[in-house]
């Protein structure tokens, strides 16, 4: 049961790197911002780890992680990477791109980690704790999100100590997170597939591939059975107040999380307010959204409603978040 152990807290620099690659290395769990959210790493070939890792996340072990390395050759060792990928991964790594790519025969990320699949999902973070928790480790990082299954995902070490303490060995303190939301999940499929927005934008993708994204098929069974998109499939990120989208007035009693200028009939009554960007900016209001949701959550709203937000840029990724905070 990891239950009950003590959690160390370090602010990031030299001392909590080298106590951070020492953790993994003794199959611990080790908390860490990246430039998109925290995540909560593992020794991705520690299989034992790894258990403890969903069972400290109450994750469901179907739904397989993300494999975290410091560069593309450590990546190649990891997964058959074509053309496509190639050029994704030059593209955008270091930073919040994933691609998910057909497992490398001598593969060392751990079966329980890819829950089976005959894929893996990889990325390479751009932030600077990350990379010199990977670089002093030397091995492969598996890491979700550091955040207990189906919350939203934490972008400071405040979130990851609310969900976390008492569950994992450490947790390294690098500030709030740059980007906000999870990284861009790509299929590299016959046709890439757009499996999560995040935070690299369509379009940039798209510009590089010179073709548009597929999208995953709305049967989650397509792909032999294996749905392609493991994690998608659930309500997830939700907070527990009902959450309303697309909100162009107030009911009274509730919360209000807003988007560029605010004055909707009904503010007067409103349990609380939040603006993720008063002047519109969509890359500042997914560095706001987690941290204003987990906020907003706390005020004993009726619900919290949310005004419209574009769909470019980083809009999509932050409407995906927000479309599973509002399904019950
Ligand atoms: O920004 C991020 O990606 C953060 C940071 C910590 O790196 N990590 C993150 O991990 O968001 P997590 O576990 O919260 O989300 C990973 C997603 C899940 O939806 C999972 O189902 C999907 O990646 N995934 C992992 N392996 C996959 C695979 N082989 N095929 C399809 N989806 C996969
Ligand atoms: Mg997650």
């Amino acid at each position: 049961m990891t239950v009950g152990l003590k959690t160390q807290i370090l602010p990031a620099g030299e001392a909590a790197a080298a106590t951070a690659a020492r953790t993994l290395g003794d199959g611990g769990l080790v908390a860490f911002p990246t430039e998109t959210v925290y995540g909560l790493g593992a020794d991705a070939a520690n299989a034992e780890a790894i258990a403890r890792l969903y069972q400290a996340k109450g994750r469901p072990a179907f739904n397989p992680l993300i494999a975290h390395v410091s560069d593309l050759d450590a990546a190649q060792r990891l997964a058959r990477f074509d053309a496509t990928a190639l050029a994704l991964a030059s593209a955008f790594w270091p930073g919040p791109l994933t691609l998910v790519l057909p497992k490398a025969l001598c593969c060392p990320v751990a079966d329980l980690a890819t829950a089976g699949l005959d894929t893996v999902a990889i990325r390479v973070p751009a932030h600077p704790v990350a990379r010199e928790i990977l670089r002093r480790f030397g091995g492969v990082v598996v890491a979700p999100s550091a955040n207990l299954s189906g919350h939203v995902s934490p972008t400071t070490a405040a979130h990851v100590q609310t969900d976390l303490t008492g569950r994992i060995d450490l947790l390294v303190d690098g500030g709030p997170v740059e980007v906000g939301v999870e990284s861009t999940i790509v299929g590299c499929f016959d046709s890439p597939m757009l499996l999560r927005p995040g935070g690299v934008p369509r379009a940039d993708i798209e510009r590089v591939l010179g073709r548009p994204l597929a999208l995953p098929p709305d049967d989650p069974e397509a792909g032999d059975g294996q749905p392609l998109a493991p994690g998608m499939l659930a309500s997830h990120y939700a907070p527990r107040t009902q959450v309303r989208l697309n909100a162009t007035s107030l009911a009274p009693g509730e919360a209000l999380l807003a988007f560029g200028p605010a004055d909707l009939p009904g503010l007067d009554t409103a349990a609380a307010l939040m603006n993720l960007s008063e002047r519109g900016n969509l890359n500042e209001a997914a560095a706001n959204l987690f941290g204003y949701l987990r906020a907003l959550d706390e005020k004993g709203a009726r619900g919290i409603a949310v005004m419209p937000i574009p769909n470019d840029g980083l809009g999509e990724a932050i409407n995906d978040r927000l479309r599973r905070a509002a399904v019950r």
